[in-house]
């Protein structure tokens, strides 16, 4: 397969749609989400290829030192989500709805959906959960705005499920199934597998004709999905499912001993750093 047709090449020169990753699944290529928060990072990735970035409600915990997504509010969010837009050139950015900004009805949906297509730019929102939230879906999908659809661990409702645990086993793998036709029924352009069984990922992801996007649902998905900091290595106790690219903690503590110790022993600014 040649570069130019593949989702990395095909799109150079302008933003990657929700049409290129239909096209993707078409074609069997698989592709790699990250999450990001701000214009440098995202632009990192967006320079790697990275052809979807997520402004996750996992910035709750990554940006804002809070224990959860729960206390993620939208004015939280769009800052982050408008920097991310900036930053980049080519990805399709996704911004997260945050608990209590869609669940209460699909006006809801609608009204936070389109402050983040307004105010920040956002080309598309994701939204946690199954059958009962198909009215919001729907409401967003014929008003024009994408909708990444989100499954299984949805971290939104960690008080009901008690605790950040494997879903979808036995029976609830069915009811799974059915959410996940549901959501393509009613529009979704994508939807996230998280922290499912591997089989039933994969069962998921030859049933439906939109991409799936894993993270923590094994290796027949779609696509992944990864929280930035957890791939580079800042997280200090990162899930099962994430694998270190990098040690960004191990780097930036070198360099700000190395950078403190200069400061302490005058090595720091030496005359090239400084103006004549
Ligand atoms: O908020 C987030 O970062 C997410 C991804 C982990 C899928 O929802």
């Amino acid at each position: 397969m040649s570069s130019s047709t593949t989702l990395y090449g095909g799109a150079q020169g302008r933003r990657v749609t929700v049409r290129d990753l239909a096209a993707a699944k078409e074609r069997g290529e698989r592709w790699a989400m990250l999450t990001a928060y701000d214009a440098m990072t995202a632009r990192v990735f967006d320079e790697a290829g990275i052809p979807v970035l997520l402004v996750g409600d996992s910035a709750g915990m990554v940006v804002y030192g809070h224990e959860s997504t729960l206390p993620v509010t939208v004015d939280d969010l769009l800052p982050l989500t408008a920097a991310v837009v900036r930053g980049s050139s080519r990805a399709l950015v996704v911004a997260d709805l945050p608990f209590g900004s869609y669940q209460a009805s699909p006006a809801q949906a609608l009204e936070s959906a389109a402050r983040f297509m307004k105010e920040a730019g956002a080309h598309a929102v994701k939204l946690e959960g199954g059958r009962r939230i198909l009215p919001q879906v729907e409401t967003l999908v014929s008003a024009g705005v994408p909708v990444m659809a989100h499954l299984g661990l949805t971290p939104q409702s960690v008080n009901v499920f008690g605790g950040y645990r494997v879903q979808g086993r036995g029976q609830a793998g069915d009811e799974l199934m059915a959410d996940a036709k549901d959501l393509e029924r009613a529009g979704a352009f994508s939807v996230v597998l998280e922290c499912v069984p591997g089989d039933l990922a994969q069962r998921v992801t030859t049933s439906l004709a939109i991409p799936t996007i894993g993270i923590g649902a094994g290796a027949a998905t779609d696509a992944q999905v990864l929280v930035w900091q957890d791939l580079m290595g800042l997280t200090p106790r990162p899930a099962k499912f994430v694998k270190q690219y990098a040690d960004l903690a191990a780097t930036m503590d070198r360099a700000a001993r190395a950078y403190a110790d200069d400061v302490r022993s005058g090595a720091f600014p030496s005359p090239e750093h400084t103006y004549l």
